[in-house]
Order: C-alpha cells, then structure tokens, then sequence
C-alpha cells in the first residue's frame, strides 16, 4: 500500500477501507509515514469527512495502538462521563461522588487543563495532599472499595491518538467532527467502562460554536460507541457563558462543596443533577430519569454525596479538612472587584474569554509545561440574565498581583450590559 494512494482517495471523497486507516494509524505511530503525507490526510479528512464504517476504524486502530485498562475486577456496571471541556465547567467533581453515593462504580479518567479551558486533575491538585497519578492497580482497588476514583491516564492509553492530536494541532485540523470523535472514544472505550455519558458543550467556549455541530459531534460519539456495545447517551449544553460562579481550581473546588452541600449555583447543579440521573440510569440503579432525581436530591440532601467526596480525598491522600474550612486551600493575596460601568441587564459573557482571563492570571497553561497558580481566578456575582446597577461588582478577580489592568480590559471587553436579554437554555438537546 502507498500513503499517496490514501490521500488521493480521500481527496477524491472515496471512503477508505479499514486497512488503509491501519496502514495510515500504524504507519504515522511508528514512524513510517511523516508528518507531510500525514497532514495531507488529515487535511483531506477535514474537508470530505468519513462514514460511519471509517470513524470506527479510525477509532478501534487508535484504541488498539495501546493499552486497555481492565475494570472486570470491579462489580456491577461501570459508568463514566465525558464533557467536552469548557470554562468554569468543574461537573465531573460533584457529579461523580453523586453518582457513586447511589452505588454506580465511577472510575474516572480525567485530564488537566490547556489553553481557555480548566482541568478536573489541576483543580483536585488545589486539594493539600491530592495525589492523581496512581497506579492501575490502586486505581480498581479504590473504585472497588468505595465506588469513585478520580485518576489521570495510567499506562499507554492510545498513543496513536497523542501523536495525530499533536499533528492535528499544528495544522488547524482539531475541530473535525470525525477526528474529535475518533480520539475521544478511543481514550474513553480503552478505559474499559461499561457506560458512558457525554456532556458535549456548545457555544462561544466549547469547541462546537454552533448548536448544529455539536449535534453531530454528538451523534458521532454514541454511534460509535455503540459500535462496540458501550451504552451512550448525550446532553448537549450550553457554553456561551461559563458554568457556574467560578474559574480558577481552589474556587471551583469551593463551589463543588457549595454544591454537594446542596448551596451551589443552580446552573451547574441543574446540569449536575441531569448528568447524575443519566448515569444512575445507564447504571440500571433508576428505571427512570424521574426515579433517579428522587434519589440524587436525596444523597445531596442526607449529606451522602458530600460523603463520598471526603470519602474520595482521603483515599487519594488529600486534606478533607478543607470541605470545613477552605482556608486550608490556597488562596491569591488580592482581590479585585470588577464595577460595572451602567446600569442594566448583563446579556453576554464571552465564555473563552473569561477562560483566558483565568489562565493569564495564572490559573491555566498557555503551554503544556506551565506550572499552575492554585489560587487565582474569577468569582461571578452576576451572570447572563441578571440586573446590576452602575458600580456594583459584576464579579471579583483573585489575583497575586495587584496591577490587573489588562485582565480588567479584556473582562470588560466581553461583558455586555444591555436592556432585554434573552434567557440562555442550558440544555440544548438529549440524544440517546
Ligand atoms: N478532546 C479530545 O480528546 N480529542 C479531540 O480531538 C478534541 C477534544
């Protein structure tokens, strides 16, 4: 086989079969085939697109370029969520001891943050003593005892992956609905669970801008992992503005307390509680999505959930004391309230923006070495919808620095304040 055939068969918007996409994963994976010939291919992808018969080899021969955790040592249905990523979005972190204080297994892969968008993994790290990197077998050992880790890869998982994400990267190829969908599985179909629910985001912070798309990212993803018997579903969600009140790791970690003590802002807990009842259900612990809310209000209202929270840190080696008292977290030496400059109703904070902001405070990486500064970021007190009156703070930057004039300028830069406001519909559709 020759890669210049691959290419010229994609060019031609012919469908490629299963070899030719082994003989392009396997060949750009090892070596064999360079990055020209390789970004010639993706670029053809971008544009032409791949059948359903093509998503799915693309998807097994990454997933089969490394290893496949094996969860089979832990009882019962195994169910895991994905989100897309976004600002302000720390979901994973209530949702999960939820999930596991009505007896679902959650063994959670999770990711660190990059650019505009946050990390579950930098945002446990806030947490004194929380260790993420543990070893497989610790890893199945913890979710068999108490139901829930939360962990970052362990061993090899997907490498072919890793190495065309990179290339993909340098050649304005990330946002493709086949190849987003192709890497996602692959990562999340080795990590060996039962069950998964996708939280695909959609608007100014996700990767799908429009709702359009991120329906068809959606359906990707479940198709193929149907393909290979694991049950999905989708909850697209908005991403205009960021979800919930804060960004930045101590303060999403504050909020997740908020939450699991049942005082968390009702964005976040309204999509919590939506995701919690989708993964309750594909556990088979609900027979129906009305049947599962009953039961997550009723572990977030005994204090089970929080439990399981505590539980969680402790295993994984953390100070729970924090979940009292969050002065044992760290904390920037400034805060800065942001006034607004006229009276009216906010009707627009550009979610991407508000991520850079964080990041250029230091809660973020601008590239993948960067050290994390735990304590900074940006606490909304008002949010799409909301009335304010000239002066008062919109919000309060947390910062170790004083001068914040340009994070100020670009906050004011992509905060609108107008008259009437459309409400923002947090969820936009669910496909099952
Ligand atoms: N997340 C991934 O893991 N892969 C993509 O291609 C995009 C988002």
């Amino acid at each position: 086989m020759r890669m210049v055939d691959v290419i010229q068969k994609k060019r031609d918007k012919k469908e490629l079969t299963k070899e030719e996409i082994e003989f392009f994963v396997n060949g750009y994976t090892d070596g064999s085939i360079p990055d020209y010939q390789a970004s010639a291919l993706l670029m053809s992808i971008y544009f032409n697109d791949m059948t359903d018969d093509e998503r799915a080899a693309l998807t097994m021969t990454m997933l089969n370029s490394g290893d496949k955790l094996d969860l089979s040592a832990i009882s019962g249905i195994k169910v895991d969520k994905h989100s897309t990523g976004g600002v302000g979005d720390k979901t994973s972190l209530p949702l999960a001891p939820i999930v596991a204080a009505l007896g679902i297994s959650v063994p959670m892969i999770s990711g660190r943050g990059l650019g505009h968008t946050g990390g579950t993994l930098d945002k446990l790290e806030s947490i004194p003593g929380f260790k993420v990197e543990i070893s497989e077998k610790d890893f199945i050992k913890q979710v068999s005892e108490m139901g829930l880790a939360i962990v970052g890869a362990t061993g090899n998982i997907a490498p072919a992956d890793k190495k065309i994400y990179a290339l993909r990267d340098v050649t304005d190829t990330v946002d493709s609905i086949p190849l987003i969908a192709g890497s996602i599985m692959s990562k999340k179909i080795a990590s060996g669970t039962d069950a998964l629910v996708l939280d695909v985001k959609t608007g100014s912070g996700a990767f799908m801008k429009s709702e359009e798309d991120a329906i068809k990212l959606a359906n990707a993803l479940v198709r193929i992992g149907k393909s290979v018997g694991m049950n999905c579903m989708a909850v697209i969600s908005d991403m205009n503005q960021p979800l919930g009140n804060t960004v930045g790791n101590t303060l999403e970690i504050e909020e997740t307390v908020d939450i699991l003590k049942d005082k968390g802002p009702k964005d976040i807990t309204k999509l919590v509680e939506i995701l919690a009842c989708q993964m309750a259900v594909l556990g088979e612990k609900a027979s129906s999505i009305e049947d599962a809310q009953k039961m997550v209000d009723e572990v977030i209202k005994n204090g089970k959930a929080l439990e399981k929270f505590k539980e969680m840190i402790e295993y994984q080696g953390g100070d729970s004391n924090i979940i009292d008292d969050y002065t044992l977290m760290p904390h920037a030496k400034f805060k800065i309230e942001l006034p607004a400059l006229k009276t009216g109703t906010v009707s627009k904070i550009t979610a991407d923006e508000v991520g850079i902001a964080s990041m250029l405070l230091g809660g973020g990486r601008q590239s993948k070495d960067d050290l994390i500064d735990y304590g900074v970021g940006i606490k909304f007190h008002k949010k799409v919808g909301d009335k304010v009156d000239e002066g008062q703070s919109i919000l309060t930057i947390y910062s170790n620095t004083e001068n914040v004039d340009n994070i100020k300028e670009l906050l004011y830069n992509n905060i609108n304040i107008g008259n009437e406001v459309k409400p923002i519909e947090l969820i936009h559709k669910i496909i099952q």
